[in-house]
């Protein structure tokens, strides 16, 4: 089919009645709204509406927003209009405002995708009420973009998705908006955003205060067929380039896409400190989303992150079609890994080289000396008042006491390990403002629970037991039995070993294991 294309940029151009008389006849034309470009034809017009469907690939179960010129317009479609739409349609009409309401018989099937609803805007946008007007017919009109893709926020966008398959584009402005309208429902006596838009939830609730935020603006929609609108069960505004959202403060962000070095869509607070490759959002990331997401394609590239938008205000419309484009993949930072293994194996060393790699560091030891204070007396009511010297921990001879026996070992544990647990939580979430990756390095982080419940990822470094044996005669000075005791009170290699996601034996030298460390590390930071 060939395109027409026409030029209109005001709305007393001659252009407009040739669209009209498209439209009046039954076709098709992609049409410049304030939110994205429209596949526009004759609402009430079932073979009309039949070639929006074809043009897009759009799945017939999904409706169409029907676009009116002005609110009168809306009695003939609507079966009835309650309070609460009617105040909405007070605040936002015209505007990037659908309402949901009962629909009237003259709406055919197909542009309400079988439902008995009909979803209704009035757009702002001088060019497109001009022709409703004009032309005297009421506008079904989807997005301009092929089913699926990213919509269009610009004349260049509807040209590359449309060309060829409908009869007329309108060469305009780019959308002034960029993100389509919010969409609300005003069924069975409730009001519940199913889209947001740049009508933010926080403007709706100063008309509506209980207005329900729909589970499926955020979240991937389980049950198919009971999703409320049925765009939104499918996969949508997705490029071929697979996209990932990264959940975490700004310079936390900043420091994971950058050791990453994959394309970032960054924003323009963001760009100045961004090395990694680069896709600009800029100031208002809504106006250049869609047009970022296209770009992503057309330089041929496999792999994009993006800062999770805060879900406030114009940032609840980004994350849900960021969250889609994402098909739903979001990492949240910061990513804690779990160093452990027995003790007198080499952790602190392999500790040591993660920090050369910009990993946060949280020596599960000391955060447990931290908190010797805070369980004192629950210590000295297990082992007794022999563990204090000059009214402090004895921490040599409670260790002795403590792994002398499994019994020991399990009660020292039991009273230390919440406690710690709540310290390291602490530290977790103070790091977590500038760092990306946080390392815990603990002993007992799996008989803790703390891997599972806090650690992503397992490191396990395990040594034989005769070099642990000698470093704890090295290192901290114990005698043969003490040292027989510290190597026993710590679970076999095997244990560990069963755990491990990246697993180390230092059984070598220094510059050995540090080679081996460093192999390790690059590793990791390549699955993150
Ligand atoms: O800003 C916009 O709304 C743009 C411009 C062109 O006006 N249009 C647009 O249309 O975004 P479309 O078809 O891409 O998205 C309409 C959304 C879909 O998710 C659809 O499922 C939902 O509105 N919808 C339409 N009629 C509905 C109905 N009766 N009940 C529930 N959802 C409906
Ligand atoms: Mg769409």
């Amino acid at each position: 089919m060939k395109t027409e294309i026409f030029k209109i940029y005001r709305r007393n151009n001659n252009n407009i009645n040739k669209v009209c008389e498209i439209l009046k006849n039954g076709g098709v034309v992609a049409l410049p709204t304030e939110t994205v470009y429209g596949l526009a034809a004759d609402a009430l017009n079932p073979e009309a509406v039949k070639k929006i469907f074809a043009a897009k690939g759009r799945p017939a179960d999904n409706p169409l927003i029907v676009h009116i010129a002005n609110k009168e317009q809306l009695k003939e479609i609507a079966l009835s209009v309650p309070e609460n739409a009617q105040k909405c349609i007070n605040a936002f009409w015209p505007g990037p405002f659908t309402v949901i309401l009962p629909k009237k018989d003259i709406v055919p099937d197909i542009t309400s995708g079988g439902l008995n609803t009909v979803a209704v805007r009035c757009p702002e946008n001088p060019i497109i009420n001009e022709i409703i007007k004009r032309s005297g017919l009421m506008l079904a009109a989807p997005s301009a973009n092929l089913s699926g893709s990213p919509s269009p926020t610009t004349f260049k966008h509807v040209l590359s998705d449309m060309n060829g398959r409908i009869e007329g584009i309108v060469n305009s402005y780019d959308c002034k908006i960029g993100v389509e309208s919010t969409v609300v429902s005003f069924l069975n006596n409730e009001v519940r955003l199913l889209r947001p838009g740049k009508i933010t939830a926080e403007r709706i609730k100063k008309i509506i205060p209980d207005l329900i935020i729909d589970s499926g603006v955020l979240q991937i929609i389980k049950d198919q067929k009971k999703a409320l609108s049925p765009g939104m069960k499918y996969k949508h505004y997705a490029p071929k380039c697979s996209v990932t959202l990264i959940n975490g403060k700004k310079q936390a962000f900043i420091k994971f896409v950058n050791r990453k070095n994959i394309t970032v869509l960054a924003e323009k607070t963001e760009q100045e400190y961004i090395t990694a490759p680069k896709i600009f959002l800029g100031e208002h990331p809504e106006h250049r989303l869609f047009t970022a997401l296209r770009e992503l394609d057309e330089k041929g590239i496999k792999k994009a992150y993006v800062k999770s938008p805060d879900k406030k205000g114009m940032g609840l419309a980004l994350y849900n079609r960021l969250i889609r484009a994402a098909g739903f993949n979001e990492i949240n930072l910061p990513l804690v890994l779990g160093l452990t293994g027995p003790s007198g194996v080499g952790k602190t060393s392999f500790a040591a080289k993660a920090k050369e790699f910009g990993f946060a560091v949280i020596d599960c030891d000391k955060a447990a000396r931290e908190v010797t204070d805070e369980a004192l007396p629950m210590l000295i009511k297990a082992f007794g008042e022999t563990i204090v010297s000059n009214g402090k921990l004895n921490r040599k001879k409670l260790g002795v006491i403590a792994f002398s026996t499994e019994e020991n070992t399990q009660k020292l544990n039991g009273i230390m390990l919440p406690v710690i647990v709540k310290n390291i939580n602490k530290k977790i979430k103070k790091l977590s403002v500038k760092n990306d990756v946080i390392l815990l390095d603990g002993a007992t982080l799996i008989e803790s629970g703390a891997a599972e419940k806090i650690c992503k990822k397992i490191i396990v470094v395990t040594a034989d037991e005769q070099i642990r044996f000698n470093r704890f005669k090295a290192r901290d000075n114990l005698n043969d039995i003490e040292a027989e005791a510290r190597k026993k009170a710590s679970k076999p290699n095997e244990f560990y070993k069963s755990y491990a996601d990246y697993y180390l034996l230092n059984n070598g030298s220094f510059s050995e294991f540090n080679t081996v460390c460093e192999k390790t590390l690059k590793e990791i930071i390549k699955d993150l």
